[in-house]
């Protein structure tokens, strides 16, 4: 005890504090593989956004306190609205999940001929009220797959659409939004990484341009490469994605070396959450999310649909 800093006690004396409450008011804490490392760390379950939706629907725990963004704790909400959904700090959003609105996307579907509308869960509760069903990157071809018209509009993400098309035979319509970050990767980048890592693969999540996922060695979720790092013989790779995610992946191959491919790639709002403003929520409950009665169950007819398919 003599030779630890005092930061030290004082993180774990904080880290203590939030297991305890979270075990006394029967709290699941639940963290997206981007969040800091400190807050995976104390986290029940780390995961993406398939694996985060598919647990809130399934927990036995009064609160679901959701270290992520605003999109994913309204998720877990509208599939358990009879629980405590907690956003430790209200101001972490999406930026792509503000690029689209239940008006526009009304107005797009209708000037296309109401053809069904596939949603991102990265979008708010109203944009999913609207739609027809929802995915994510770990689904997102198989949802395609599940329409059966041939023509869709897809919301809000113009990449993950993009890659969506490549992969089926469906026409696809894109809605012009995208992750500031994801979309910020070019192919000059991912050039450059390569040369400095020759024995590396290239893992690229779909939110990135095509330019970029054409150079991949293989396309992924945030937990899909996670697992395809783990079955890959190779011991070295360059991930396209946002940076967050090298603290779960070389914690969970601590054999492996994983590089970003950028540095540009650093979600602001997904760093949000403190160990501070995890205690203050659960000790207060402060940061509660709610959706309107009316848009929850709109919007659950559309993430139930995936979650079914899965
Ligand atoms: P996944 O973890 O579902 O791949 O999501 C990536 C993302 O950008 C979440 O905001
Ligand atoms: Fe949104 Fe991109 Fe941040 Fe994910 S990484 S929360 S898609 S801005």
């Amino acid at each position: 005890m003599k030779d630890q800093p005092i930061n030290q006690i004082k993180t774990n004396k904080i880290e203590t504090k939030i297991r305890d409450i979270a075990k006394e008011k029967n709290a699941i804490i639940l963290a997206h593989n981007y969040q800091p490392a400190g807050i995976q760390e104390i986290a029940d379950l780390c995961g993406d956004s398939l694996e985060l939706s598919i647990l809130a629907s399934k927990t036995q725990a009064d609160i679901i306190l959701f270290c992520g963004v605003h999109f994913m704790a309204e998720t877990a909400y509208i599939l358990s609205p009879d629980k405590t959904v907690l956003l430790p700090n209200p101001d972490a959003g999406c930026p792509m999940a503000d690029m689209v609105d239940p008006d526009a996307l009304g107005a797009k579907k209708k000037s296309l001929g109401n053809i069904p509308v596939i949603t991102y869960v990265n979008s708010s509760a109203a944009v999913k009220a609207v739609s027809d069903i929802c995915c994510t990157s770990a689904n997102v071809i198989k949802v395609a797959n599940s329409i059966e018209a041939d023509k869709i509009l897809m919301t809000p993400d113009k990449n993950l659409a993009q890659y969506a098309a490549a992969n089926t035979n469906k026409k696809i319509h894109l809605w012009e939004g995208y992750c500031p970050f994801h979309n910020n990767l070019t192919a000059r980048d991912v050039t450059l990484a390569k040369a400095a890592h020759p024995k590396a693969l290239f893992i690229a999540h779909p939110e990135c341009p095509p330019e970029v996922l054409e150079l991949a060695d293989s396309i992924q979720s945030t937990s899909g490469m996670i697992k395809f790092a783990g079955e890959s013989d190779k011991n070295e790779f360059i991930l396209g994605t946002e940076t967050g995610l090298i603290y779960p992946i070389s914690k969970a191959h601590p054999d492996k070396k994983f590089y970003p491919a950028s540095d540009k790639m650093y979600c602001v709002d997904m760093k949000k959450i403190t160990l501070e403003h995890v205690l203050d929520s659960l000790e207060n409950l402060t940061g509660e999310i709610k959706v309107p009665e009316d848009i929850r169950v709109a919007a659950l007819g559309s993430v139930q649909k995936m979650i079914d398919i899965n």
